[in-house]
């Protein structure tokens, strides 16, 4: 589907892999916390930015499946962030009319962080901007699993399975598959971001880390992408 804004294709969906919060706090020799700190502001910023843009989905990896192996006060400190962000941060979206949508594996979540998130949802259901796709307890394989034993819940059978019934399985079956994903902090690696929805996207990989991450960057990344040519596996016209 083409979509530009000022004749320049823009991405309908972008992801973000926000990595590098710990190599930027150790760098000045400060706790890693700190790093999620400046990379909630980073996020913050970001999402202004996409909004601003006419991006119409953003997803944001927070936290993944793997991350409960950090120190338990590290997964503390972020799960902390993310309320506080919830809480505090709902005259933004409502200024910016965001919608505030969640995907991951709500078992294994906290009672009070999915109480706040359902809260976010329903406060800005109605909200007709971007939608922010908060990815928390986020793992690709693992969103598979859910949508195929969703799929099988449902009454699906071998015989009905194929590619778009996973899709219409999967958390958030509205939310087309992502055109950009942007990685900070220089790794080249999808860290089960996505796996299924980003069959086509393009990746745009900076060494910045995600604290540093400037809205100049997210325009570059956009840029990159305007200049790419997407051929969906067939040949160039
Ligand atoms: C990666 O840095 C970042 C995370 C594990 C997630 C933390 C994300 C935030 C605090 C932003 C939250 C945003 C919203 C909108 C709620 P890392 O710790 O893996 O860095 P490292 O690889 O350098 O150690």
């Amino acid at each position: 589907m083409k979509n530009e804004i000022n004749g320049k294709k823009i991405p309908r969906h972008v992801g973000i892999i926000m990595d590098g919060n710990g190599r930027w706090a150790r760098r000045r020799g400060l706790a890693r916390t700190s790093g999620h700190t400046e990379g909630l502001k980073t996020a913050r910023r970001i999402v202004e930015a996409a909004s601003a843009r006419g991006i119409a989905y953003l997803t944001l990896f927070v936290f993944s499946t793997e991350n409960w192996k950090r120190a338990t006060h590290e997964v503390d400190f972020i799960m902390s962030l993310v309320k506080q962000h919830l809480t505090r941060e709902l005259d933004f979206y409502r200024k910016n009319h965001i919608r505030i949508r969640h995907t991951g594996d709500t078992d294994g979540l906290a009672p009070d962080i999915l109480a706040e998130i359902d809260q976010a949802k329903s406060d800005t259901r109605d909200f007709d901007g971007m939608q922010v796709i908060l990815a928390l307890n986020y793992g690709g394989r693992n969103a598979v699993v859910r949508a195929v034993r969703r799929f099988l819940r449902q009454g699906g059978v071998a015989e009905m399975l194929d590619e778009d019934a996973i899709t219409q399985s999967m958390d958030n079956p509205d939310v087309p598959d992502p055109d950009l994903i942007i990685r900070t902090a220089g790794e080249f690696r999808t860290s089960n971001f996505l796996l299924w929805e980003a069959a086509y996207a393009e990746y745009f990989i900076t060494d910045k880390f995600w604290p540093d991450f400037s809205t100049e960057d997210f325009d570059a990344a956009l840029a990159a992408y305007a200049a790419r040519e997407r051929r969906f596996g067939t040949v160039a016209q």
